[in-house]
């Protein structure tokens, strides 16, 4: 990477503000009501308002024509039928559903969105809706002095997004990730208001090259696109975990992961032969390590040529996949877009000829560089060749594999723009489009195809996909990465603000490469990022071609065990981890979630980066800096026992602790409980003991929900499943467990839930009844 010289700053090079070259909508000179949609006619162009349930509202500017209202790749809902009251005067339009007053300006166009109490959720002043003649779309809000900004999907930098400017342009960095890195590989146009404890939240549905602008002014912030259409919808809230709700309502939630996913992945760019790969699997169970994944880059291939096999480096494939499937390994391979321009070659053949590929408008295919060299790239933004597509995966799924890992999908190309031409453009079922318009959803696309394909190619087994790009909807396909980070203290440190906003964006599946992608790791650096990997939703440790190997033996034995330690520690919290996801796959909410979305009226929390909640009652505060072994934790409201050491810590309190290298701090509050069982071997993984560990705690209620399935096929959308809600009263003397409902038909291995009492002694009750143990 060449960085800038101080030309950079040369005089006269600064940029001036410039909300004042757009043009604003101007007056409303008529309005209509089509269905349930409102039409207002303004001077300089149409503003149509949807109510998509009493809490959510679209908003949609067209200058040239009315608003189109059905283009969306990423909301898969219609709206709802709202009962909406309509009060006008000369002036104003009051729209009312039970939630939320909608309030209309006509001179010139103005929005106010307020709660039934009368909060103001979202507004306009001086500035509105704009465009400027070149295309561009921009929305102008108020900026109230307690806001605080979250989600924006993949982002470098703090929790807090106030005072940021970010860009959503889905882009292939392999350096530099730093906090002035504007665009990722994700586009989540999506962010969640804060503001003195109350949330909302703004998508921004445009697959264009999107701005948000949340720096230039204290009194407004910006959302703006290089093209299409305005279209937001306004999420009313009022609680983080309500917006993220309405915002999975609209853009869907994530399919249960087959449980195999959840475990520990072991990648490297590349394990480049079989023997490399057995060689592998076998230190792992020969160390009992647990491994539920090896993951296969680019060496795999035949010439970087998808959906083939080196035969050389890799001469029976199936063989391998079926050994590893025994030792209870599975195979991840990658698949890039990229298809080899070789005309000897059965896939580019069928693209070509069948017309699958990108091309320009003349009728030429696009080629770019990748890593085959020149290659043409599948139009994923035709429903035909998605199936095309998802159909070739029977390469992979007939020979045992039930794993996809999506890369390159920006597309990433190697040339200066770093992607396909512009101009290029997309079938998109019959409505043509340039790459300008479809590129951040290249990727969302390529995960449909392939997630749908591998559904229909496994017969009933669910599948798992690990992509890099994506846009606002990828939860419904994939896991993501973070892509190329580094083997830095500062990239370890990142990773967790930006998981967490990930997690706030409806994505709740996601991880870095643990032990940093690119940089040699060392010892202290991979221990201490294996110890927080344990806990993010993904755990996947990967390494760049021509740096330090970075397997958990590589630096001796005194880290291969602390590591090991808590890789099995993830196998023992897969319980409690697997009903989080499912919470996730219901509900949208986040696994790895920030404190703020547990405590939103506890400012301390609102830019806490160096400590992050798994579900609603643990709170982890590893050690993310070198030769450290103190630190400063924060713990909110309640009382606190850490997991490890059993010590009891006050809550709204900041407390100095130490930790050894071998420690990750755990604080449980107390009164909660955990769900957990034992790890037996990398052979056998099956759950076959269960553990409630209640934090004992004098004066706590909690309730919480245990799910479990069989984790890998879709029985359990047929009642097979076992669901309970428990209910925990701790008083001074004892604790009362209560079940308050069971649902499902699933048998596990478990016949019964013991129950471990973490803490001073109490007596235990279970419905009633003085026992230790839940029968099920
Ligand atoms: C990209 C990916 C990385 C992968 C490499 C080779 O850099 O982000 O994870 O190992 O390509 O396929």
């Amino acid at each position: 990477m060449l960085g800038d010289t101080s030309f950079a700053i040369h005089p006269g090079k600064e940029k001036k503000d410039t909300a004042d070259v757009y043009r604003d909508i101007g007056s409303v000179q008529e309005w209509l009501k089509r269905d349930q949609e409102y039409l207002f006619n303004c001077v300089n162009g149409k503003v149509s308002i949807l109510f998509y349930t009493d809490e959510i509202i679209r908003v949609t500017m067209n200058t040239k024509h009315d608003p189109v209202l059905n283009n969306s790749k990423s909301v898969i809902i219609e709206p709802n039928l709202v009962n909406v009251s309509e009060d006008e005067t000369e002036e104003t339009l009051i729209l009312k559903t039970s939630e939320l007053v909608l309030q209309i300006e006509k001179t010139p166009f103005r929005l106010t969105v307020k709660d039934v109490k009368g909060t103001t959720i979202v507004s306009e002043d001086k500035r509105g809706i704009a465009f400027r003649e070149n295309g561009e779309v921009i929305a102008f809000k108020q900026m109230h002095e307690h806001d605080h900004f979250y989600g924006f999907g993949e982002k470098s930098g703090h929790l807090d997004k106030r005072g940021e400017k970010l860009e959503m342009w889905n882009t292939d960095v392999y350096a530099p990730h730093n906090p002035e890195t504007k665009a990722l590989y994700e586009s989540i146009p999506y962010f969640m208001t804060l503001r003195d404890g109350n949330a909302h939240g703004i998508f921004f549905d445009n697959t264009f090259k999107t701005h948000f602008d949340l720096q230039s002014s204290d009194a407004y912030y910006s959302f703006s696109a290089e093209g299409g259409q305005l279209d937001y919808y306004v999420l009313a809230g009022p609680h983080p975990k309500r917006v993220l709700e309405q915002y999975t309502y609209l853009t869907g939630r994530m399919p249960l992961p087959p449980k195999w996913s959840l475990g520990y992945h072991q990648s490297r760019y590349s394990y480049e032969t079989e023997a490399e790969v057995r060689e592998l699997a076998k230190n792992f169970i020969e160390r009992n390590i647990p491994l539920d994944v090896i993951h296969l880059d680019i060496h795999y291939m035949n010439g970087y040529r998808v959906f083939t096999f080196d035969k050389e480096r890799f001469p029976n494939p199936e063989l391998l996949i079926a050994d590893l499937k025994e030792m209870g390994i599975r195979v991840v391979p990658i698949v890039d877009p990229g298809v080899k321009k070789d005309a000897e070659y059965p896939i580019y053949q069928e693209g070509v000829l069948e017309d699958h590929f990108c091309k320009y408008i003349e009728g030429d295919i696009y080629y770019g560089e990748v890593w085959p060299g020149v290659s043409a790239f599948p139009d994923f933004t035709e429903e035909k060749v998605r199936k095309w597509w998802g159909e070739k995966h029977e390469f992979y799924t007939s020979m045992g594999i039930e794993g996809i890992w999506n890369d390159m999908n920006e597309p990433a190309v190697f040339n200066e723009t770093k992607t396909m031409d512009l101009e290029v453009i997309h079938r998109n079922d019959g409505r043509l489009t340039t790459h300008r318009e479809m590129h951040n959803v290249y990727g969302l696309l390529m995960g449909k195809a392939t997630y749908e394909g591998m559904k229909e190619n496994l017969q009933g087994k669910r599948p798992f996909l690990l992509t890099r790009a994506g846009y606002a909807g990828v939860q419904r396909y994939g896991a993501v990465w973070t892509g190329d980070n580094r083997s830095f203290w500062e990239h370890l440190q990142m990773s967790l603000p930006m998981v967490m906003n990930l997690g706030l964006s409806g994505v709740p599946f996601t991880g870095p490469d643990v032990g940093g992608f690119a940089h040699d790791t060392n010892a202290e650096l991979l221990t201490r990022w294996t110890q927080v990997g344990a806990f993010t939703p993904f755990f996947r440790n990967h390494s760049a071609i021509g740096f330090r190997y970075q397997e958990p033996w590589q630096f001796g034995e005194k880290f291969e065990t602390i590591m090991k330690k808590y890789i099995q520690m993830r196998y023992e919290w897969m319980p409690q981890l697997y009903s989080l996801f499912y919470q996730a796959s219901i509900q949208g909410l986040p696994v790895m979630r920030p404190l703020l979305m547990e405590y939103p009226d506890d400012a301390k929390t609102y830019n806490l980066n160096d400590q992050f909640m798994i579900g609603d009652n643990v709170i982890m505060a590893p050690i993310l800096n070198p030769s450290v072994t103190d630190r400063v934790v924060y713990l909110p409201k309640g009382e606190w026992m850490e997991y490890t050491s059993g010590e009891s810590y006050e809550g709204e309190k900041v407390h100095l602790i130490h930790v050894e290298l071998e420690d990750l701090p755990i604080f449980v509050r107390k009164g909660s409980a955990l769900m957990q069982s034992k790890w037996i071997s990398n052979q056998d993984k099956e759950t076959k003991d269960l553990t409630m560990k209640v934090f004992a705690s004098d004066e706590e209620n909690y309730s919480f929900t245990f799910y479990d399935d069989d984790g890998e096929t879709f029985a359990y959308e047929t009642g097979e499943y076992i669901k309970i809600a428990f209910d925990i009263q701790s008083s001074k003397d004892k604790i009362e467990i209560s079940v308050l409902s069971k649902e499902g038909n699933y048998q596990p291995a478990y016949k019964e839930i013991k129950i471990e009492l973490m803490g001073p002694n109490k007596t235990v009750f279970v419905n009633g009844s003085n026992s230790s143990i839940i029968g099920l």
